[in-house]
């Protein structure tokens, strides 16, 4: 059966036996009945096999890179900005923690083994973002500040109500996995990797563009192109949904997604706010507050959904890309007009 036809929002998504010789030979869509067999050769995705190779030729050690001058040179940053590093660090663990348990947990319902292969290959660049920050707190702070910031997680009350919203959407998916909570978890991941994490980046490039903490900067240089391509994941997987059940996508669903990208930036400025209180150097809360409303505008693009402020069309801190890219000279695919994946895409620019 064609899973246009049968797919509704409340559909609710199973897991195939593990040794299930009546599966399909190929499986009829992104979600469904499946047999696991990976195959690439003639897989349903190429791009996904595109992107797999991808992910996987960006193999990288955090510990190869050197973080002696980082250690001597945050005693003397300012206290504000000593503690907007540590406290953004304190969240990108969490989020980078959370995000090597949900993609090997979704992949078990995704019946195209060459997309579960791109999720778990995330889980494991996930993995090695966590390493970096422990990397960069055993380096330059002692035991005690590495504990705190550890712990902010759960122990700052603005982080941590914000850290137990943004879960809801896979927990929700967890506990009762529909296709509209797939669609929406896809859709929250997009946040999550597009919008939270390079909002925090801009802490540490802001500081590099200053030539302060800059082994700090080469490792989130390193994670930025690892979350462009776990963007390129749930932006495609979000499009093959739409091509797919194109009936799921109702004016209330896009309603939904509307809002939570709309609460997702008002998080992000209050927690920025809160962290800095508008003194750091550089990052002026005005400015904060357009650049994460343009980051939200970009991520809405490629998934053919409408700016959510419209009144902000550029990016205030262009540098940031300048700064943040590994490869000078290639721009965004994300800032670029909606493309329309080829399977012969090359994802090695992003
Ligand atoms: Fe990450
Ligand atoms: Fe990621």
């Amino acid at each position: 059966m064609n899973s246009k036809e049968v797919f509704t929002l409340s559909t609710l998504l199973t897991r195939s036996p593990l040794f299930h010789p009546a599966g399909p030979h190929r499986p009829s869509g992104l979600v469904g009945e499946t047999t696991y067999l990976l195959e690439l050769t003639g897989c349903r995705y190429p791009w996904a096999d595109h992107l797999y190779r991808t992910m996987r030729d960006l193999y990288w050690k955090p510990d190869d890179v050197n973080l002696v001058a980082d250690h001597a040179q945050f005693v003397q940053l300012a206290p504000v900005e000593q503690e907007t590093y540590l406290q953004t660090l304190g969240f990108l663990i969490y989020l980078d923690s959370i995000q090597i348990q949900n993609p090997a947990w979704v992949s078990q319902y995704i019946a195209a083994p060459e997309v579960a292969a791109c999720l778990v290959t995330q889980a494991f660049f996930e993995t090695i973002h966590a390493q970096s920050y422990d990397h960069l707190l055993s380096s330059i702070v002692d035991g005690t500040t590495r504990d705190r910031v550890y712990r902010l997680w759960r122990d700052h009350p603005v982080l941590a109500a914000r850290n137990q919203e943004l879960v809801r959407p896979y927990e929700v998916f967890h506990q009762t996995p529909t296709l509209e909570h797939f669609a929406t978890l896809c859709f929250s991941d997009v946040l999550l990797e597009g919008v939270y994490f390079w909002s925090g980046f801009s802490v540490f490039l802001t500081l590099a563009a200053r030539q302060q903490m800059t082994g700090t900067a080469q490792l989130i240089r390193q994670i930025r192109r690892d979350e462009q391509q776990h963007l390129a994941l749930y932006v495609q997987m979000i499009r093959m949904l739409r091509e797919e059940s194109p009936r799921i996508f109702t004016p209330d669903l896009e309603t939904e997604w509307a809002a939570l990208a709309r609460a997702a930036v008002t998080h992000e400025i209050d927690w920025i706010a809160a962290i800095t209180g508008g003194q750091f150097p550089g990052l002026p809360l005005e400015r904060v507050t357009t650049y994460i409303e343009w980051l939200a505008n970009l991520r809405m693009k490629p998934l053919g959904m409408p700016p959510l402020f419209p009144d902000v069309g550029q990016n205030p801190m262009p540098w940031l890309d300048r700064m943040g890219d590994m490869n000078t000279g290639k721009a965004d695919f994300f800032e670029q007009a909606v493309v329309n994946y080829q399977d012969d895409l090359d994802f090695s620019g992003l």
